[in-house]
């Protein structure tokens, strides 16, 4: 697909795009080695770190007011197949490679094909057709991929959002001393 042809596409539609992207390196790291492994894990992580920040920034934030009460839940699972997949990345960049490390990656790559499957039969339909240009969020997440910056559609949220992610880097660390103490006993 060239940048032309992306321009004009949905963000609904570029997120399939990634969601393809990603379910393709998850089974190539299934069939991958001790060789290639580490090099998909490197592209995997990055991608779903650019692909977390555009549904947080664009996505959950205009199709709050679309689900209603019926898709509110759905929502919040949503957020929290983010909040606990960044927790799971931390881990794996303190980690060095090797069985456990892979063993990790396989579990969030469970989880991973999991919501993107929520986001795919029950989000997307339920919001693709509201009146949003989802052609405009398409533009701002190419601009971010090539880029760019995902200005807070809420900048007053910024702090907070930042404060947990400080808070669930600081669990993830202490989860991990207490789990290498735990290996020594
Ligand atoms: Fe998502
Ligand atoms: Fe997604």
């Amino acid at each position: 697909m060239t940048t032309e042809t992306l321009q004009q596409t949905s963000l609904i539609d570029l997120l399939r795009e990634d969601h393809r992207r990603l379910k393709d390196l998850f089974s190539e790291f299934e069939s991958g080695d001790e060789e290639t492994r580490p090099g998909i894990i490197r592209e995997a992580t990055r991608l779903i770190a650019a692909h977390d920040r555009i549904e947080k920034k664009l996505l959950y934030p205009t199709v709050k007011e679309i689900v209603g009460e019926d898709g509110l839940d759905l929502l919040l699972r949503c957020r929290e197949a983010h909040h606990i997949a960044n927790i799971v990345q931390l881990e794996l960049r303190l980690m060095p490679n090797g069985p456990r490390r892979y063993a990790k990656f396989a579990k969030l790559a469970e989880a991973i094909r999991m919501h993107m499957e929520e986001e795919e039969n029950q989000l997307f339909p339920m919001i693709e057709r509201a009146d949003v240009d989802w052609i405009a969020l398409g533009e701002r997440m190419l601009d971010y991929k090539d880029g760019g910056s995902l200005e807070p559609l809420n900048p007053g949220a910024a702090p907070i959002f930042s404060t947990v992610i400080a808070l669930g880097a600081l669990a993830g660390l202490a989860w991990l001393a207490y789990d290498a103490a735990a290996r020594k006993d």
